[in-house]
C-alpha cells in the first residue's frame, strides 16, 4: 500500500526522486559547512596586502581604541599623551617593527634634526614599516602633531606644541 493511497500527497512517486532526495539530503548541508568553514577561514587570514606592520596594528588597535575614549573627551582633539598611548605606543613604546622607542636619546637624535615638521609630515604620510597616522586615519594633523612632541619630548627633544587650529577648536566647543 503506497501513501497515496491514505489521502496523503507525497512529492516523492518513484525511486529515482528517492535516490535524489536521499542524496540532496547529505550533499546540501555538506555544501554549506564547506563553505562556512571558507568563510570563517578567510575572516580569520590577514589581507596578503597588508604589510606585516599593519597587520600587528589592526591586532593591537582594539585595546588602544579603549584607552583612547576613556582619556579623550567626545570631540575635543586629544591630548599628545593620549594619541601616543592609544596609537603610538604599540610599536614606539616597545621597538616593535623598528620603531624608534620613546625615551631612547640615541635613537631620535638623528629624527629631531628633521624638526617638529619633517617629523610630524613623516607621521602624517607614514614612513616605512610605520603606517600613515600611525595606523589610526581619523586622528587629525594637530593631534599628530602633538603626538610627536610628546613623544620627541621625551626623548631628548624639546618642542614646543603647536596651537590648536581655530577649526578644530570651534568644532570641539
Ligand atoms: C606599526 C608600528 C608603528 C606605529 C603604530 C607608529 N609608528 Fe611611528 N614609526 C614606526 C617605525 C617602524 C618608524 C621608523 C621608520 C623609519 O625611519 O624607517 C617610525 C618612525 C616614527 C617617527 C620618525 C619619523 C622620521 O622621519 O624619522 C615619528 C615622528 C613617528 N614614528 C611618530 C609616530 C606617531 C605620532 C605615531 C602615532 C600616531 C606612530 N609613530 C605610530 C612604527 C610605528
Amino acid at each position: 500500500m503506497s501513501a497515496n493511497e491514505d489521502g496523503h500527497e507525497s512529492a516523492i512517486k518513484t525511486p529515482q526522486q528517492l535516490i535524489i532526495v536521499v542524496v540532496l539530503s547529505f550533499v546540501v548541508p555538506v555544501i554549506f559547512l564547506i563553505m562556512f568553514a571558507q568563510f570563517v577561514l578567510s575572516a580569520t587570514k590577514p589581507d596578503a596586502s597588508e604589510t606585516a606592520a599593519e597587520a600587528v596594528a589592526a591586532r593591537i588597535k582594539p585595546v588602544a581604541d579603549i584607552t583612547l575614549s576613556a582619556g579623550g573627551g567626545g570631540g575635543a582633539a586629544k591630548t599628545g599623551e593620549d594619541v601616543v598611548k592609544g596609537a603610538c605606543a604599540a610599536c614606539h613604546a616597545t621597538g616593535a617593527a623598528g620603531a624608534p622607542k620613546i625615551g631612547d636619546k640615541g635613537g631620535w637624535a638623528a629624527r629631531i634634526g628633521l624638526g617638529l615638521d619633517g617629523l610630524t609630515k613623516s607621521a602624517i604620510k607614514g614612513k616605512n614599516a610605520m603606517p600613515a597616522r600611525g595606523g589610526v586615519p581619523d586622528l587629525s594633523d594637530f593631534e599628530i602633531a602633538r603626538a610627536v612632541v610628546y613623544m620627541a619630548n621625551q626623548s631628548g627633544a624639546s618642542f614646543k606644541e603647536p596651537a590648536e587650529p581655530k577649526a578644530a577648536k570651534a568644532a570641539a566647543k
